[in-house]
């Protein structure tokens, strides 16, 4: 491609302007439910507070909840708070997560947060996932214990995806990134997707590995979602699905590349492996069983540092569930010098959240 000086400076200028323009666009404040989002399922088991900044979904005997997003997004940063519901929780799943399953119904993609309720007494765990065109058999998961209890106040979880990377953040500090490299080919996600939020009973598989079931005698329980932030490229009107992209949805996608939230920093890089040696349970990435023994391209341990910390099932060795309990907001976890032995689990939670 041979462009002239002038060309380039032209092309570089109108690259500039379309930035700018985009920039300009990114709301990263949070919105009023109404701005952003409309019920999805659940009826009344859906209620707004009466200032319309939040929501709290119910699941019952009879129904689960759930809302979605007016717009569906090519790329952005979506982040909403959460206050999950205490006491015994075993089998109630709580998710936060991007999908496009009902346009795409056999190559969807989808990125997940699954907050894993729990026996009483027991932690809440967080799984996240990440799924491209169809990938349903590899989930690509990974799940944590949080460094608080998320029963007490609300915390935000939130999903930056650009289309070179993904990055999971809690509380703003990064949790788990899944950098796009090309062997990944369709895994990783590449489509508009909407933003959902439900609660749901998931007793077939969420705790234990289904051990534990929903027992109602404890419902209703009840999520809190609050700061809705839908920072993000809206599908444009005449940018159908999986369609062209407008000159003003590139220029989107290189503000959402540039915004604060989709840059990673040393410093950043450094708070997500801090979070990870602490919290992380589980990680495909070590896992040598469940996929056949598949590297997945994206799992970057080029030293092999992470590797020592996980048995050949993926499970940490160093940060187990049966001994740690909730610590203090100002002291962090600290699970070193725990070397339970961390048996290999029957059942592990799959399958995507598509909502069909
Ligand atoms: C995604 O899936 C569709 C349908 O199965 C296929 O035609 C397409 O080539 C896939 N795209 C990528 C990038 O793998
Ligand atoms: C792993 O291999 C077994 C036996 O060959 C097969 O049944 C199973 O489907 C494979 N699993 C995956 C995830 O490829």
């Amino acid at each position: 491609m041979a462009a002239t000086g002038g060309d380039a400076l032209l092309m570089a200028s109108c690259w500039a302007a379309a930035v700018l323009a985009a920039a300009a666009s990114l709301n990263t404040s949070p919105v009023p439910f109404q701005a952003g989002y409309m019920p999805l399922f659940g009826g009344d088991n859906l209620v707004r507070s009466p200032n319309g900044r939040s929501v709290r979904l119910k699941l019952d005997a009879r129904t689960g909840s759930g809302f979605v997003s007016k717009s569906a997004y090519h790329h952005g940063y979506f982040s909403a708070s959460i206050k999950l519901p205490d006491d015994h929780t075993a089998g109630v799943v709580v998710a936060f997560y991007l999908s496009n399953g009902d346009v795409f119904p056999h190559n969807h993609d989808e990125v997940d947060f699954e907050l894993l309720g729990n026996r009483h007494g027991h932690e809440w765990r967080v799984q996240t996932n990440v799924y491209g065109n169809g990938s349903t058999t590899r989930g690509r998961e990974e799940r944590y214990l949080l460094p608080f209890d998320p029963t007490l106040r609300h915390h935000a979880y939130a999903i930056s995806w650009t289309p070179t990377v993904i990055v999971f953040y809690i509380d703003k500090k990064p949790i788990r990134e899944v950098v796009r490299v090309a062997s990944m080919g369709g895994d990783f996600p590449s489509k508009p997707m909407s933003v959902y939020a439900t609660i749901w009973d998931g007793s077939s598989w969420a705790t234990d590995g289904g051990r534990y079931k929903v027992d109602y005698a404890h419902a209703p329980f009840v999520a809190e979602f609050s700061n809705f932030v839908l920072s993000g490229c809206p599908l444009g009107h005449g940018e159908f699905l999986g369609g062209r992209r407008s000159s003003e949805g590139a220029g989107c996608d290189v503000a959402v590349m540039t915004a604060e939230f989709a840059v990673r920093t040393p410093a950043k890089r450094a708070a997500m492996r801090r979070f990870r040696r602490r919290n992380i349970l589980y990680t495909v990435c070590h896992d040598l069983y469940r996929y056949n023994g598949t590297v997945f391209p994206e799992c970057d341990d080029t030293d092999g540092t992470e590797r020592e910390d996980f048995h050949k099932w993926g499970e940490s060795k160093r940060v187990s569930p049966s001994r740690r309990g909730y610590t203090t907001q100002q002291q962090e976890g600290r699970a070193d010098g725990n070397d339970a032995a961390g048996g290999r689990p029957s059942t592990w939670p799959v399958g995507s959240l598509r909502a069909d």
